[in-house]
């Protein structure tokens, strides 16, 4: 057996899709293997989520990571030092303790979350398999479900539209590879209706294309329109998946949608949005109502759910406690597991546990802030999660993690078993 202590912790400052800073740390151990992580971060955060820290004033707009880098490479490699790297567990465990704060504020989660991933890495390494094998052990996994945005917005669009992710899934393609193909037919298709229409106008944070409507219907619309133009069914083959994203302008159950100039309470909130299900194809909706509003989220679930995957993002923030609650109040069937939004890979998988318990679907979610790591990947494919979300198809931060899961699921070749339409969760 290799010596799998940690000999070395490097934290440095990179730079994320957006241009900002963000945390990246090198973990090296006895043996000599090595894991890197990157930390991502969102735009559009759940109010429950490890928070980043940030060095603020007027550098860099505030965003400097500093302060996080140097608790990387002061406090946190003093107290990891010949820790266990195998021991993923006490590792994340002395790194709380260490925090000492309920939302992680002290040290950083976006330093936690990378220095817990970059260990997870350096174990996987001195296991000499790759990383989704050191975690699938002898397991079988599946290939996940895609879920991939064709039009940005709400907070990654300067607020152009309300809605924030207009996407597909194939829940008919045979394999992630015809996954992708059948949704490059799609984003293609939507490039092309754009450009006819007079307005390309480049794309959102996350590479879907600037969403230059004038309705959150028109933005569906065109979606459906892209679908047939590229030569598919609209439900059975390729269908849509919205991220409403909700508590981007709604709380205390006002909801205010600002490009149709309207205020609207739950009930009629729920009740558009339950149009829109019966209007276009729809089979995962991503906080419908805001993280404040539980009974919302109930009540959407009871009335749609059984048709329409719903997805808790903001609303349960990774966190396995709100998970298992969601769960008795039958207030999703889904749950987006975001590693920053928990900020260790312990409480990550916990999360994930959680739905799997509840029978919830499971989606491995990236940051709109995203860089070259493909972490989430391999944590999608070795938990066996059925589901990934990472933004469009198009900016490398992007592709990078499709291009990750083509390499993986090539890998696996004759053994391959793709998720598809099985790994959507549904109301029983
Ligand atoms: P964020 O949003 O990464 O900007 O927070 C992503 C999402 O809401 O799924
Ligand atoms: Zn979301």
């Amino acid at each position: 057996m290799s010596d799998t202590r940690i000999a070395d912790i490097k934290g440095r400052r990179v730079w994320d899709s957006r241009g900002r800073p963000t945390v990246e740390v090198d973990v090296r151990l006895k043996s000599g293997a090595s894991g890197r992580a990157i930390a991502p971060a969102g735009a559009s955060m759940g109010s429950g989520e490890a928070v980043d820290l940030r060095d603020g004033g007027a550098k860099l707009g505030g965003y400097d990571v500093g302060r996080a880098v140097n608790a990387v490479n002061s406090e946190i490699a003093v107290a990891l030092a010949s820790m266990d790297a195998a021991d993923q567990a006490a590792i994340d465990q002395a790194m709380i303790a260490l925090d000492g704060t309920a939302n992680k504020g002290r040290l950083g989660g976006n330093a936690i979350v990378a220095t817990s991933m970059a260990v997870l890495h350096a174990a996987a390494a001195a296991s000499g398999v790759p990383l989704w094998q050191h975690l699938a052990q002898d397991r079988k996994v599946r290939i996940p479900l895609p879920e991939i945005q064709i039009f940005g917005g709400g907070a990654h669009a300067a607020r152009r539209v309300d809605i924030q992710d207009f996407m597909v899934m194939c829940p008919g393609a045979a394999s992630f590879a015809q996954a992708l193909e059948w949704t490059a037919e799609v984003y293609l298709a939507a490039g092309h209706i754009m450009k006819q229409a007079g307005k390309l106008q480049g794309v959102a944070d996350e590479g879907g294309y600037w969403p230059a409507f004038r309705s959150n219907e028109e933005a569906l619309d065109t979606l459906v329109a892209s679908i047939l133009k590229a030569g598919f069914k609209g439900g059975d083959d390729v269908a849509i998946s919205l991220d409403v994203a909700a508590s981007e302008f709604g709380k205390n159950g006002t909801y205010t949608l600002a490009l149709d100039d309207r205020k609207l309470d739950t009930g009629a909130m729920i009740d558009m949005l339950g149009r829109w299900c019966e209007a276009y194809p729809i089979i995962s909706i991503e906080d419908p109502v805001a993280e404040d509003d539980a009974e919302g989220f109930a009540a959407f679930t009871r009335a749609y759910g059984d048709r329409c995957q719903v997805i808790g993002d903001d609303f349960l923030v990774t966190n396995a406690a709100r998970v298992g609650k969601a769960a008795a109040d039958g207030a999703t069937t889904a749950v987006l597991i975001k590693p920053n939004q928990a900020g260790t890979i312990t409480e990550t998988r916990a999360a994930l546990d959680a739905g799997k318990a509840a029978g919830f679907g499971t989606i491995v979610s990236a940051r709109s802030g995203e860089t070259e790591d493909v972490t989430i990947v391999h944590l999608s494919i070795g938990w066996d999660a059925g589901q990934l979300k990472v933004g469009s198809f198009s900016r490398s931060e992007r592709m990078a993690k499709w291009n990750e899961c083509l390499r993986i699921e090539e890998t696996l070749g004759r053994d391959t078993v793709f998720a598809g339409r099985g790994a959507l969760g549904f109301r029983r």
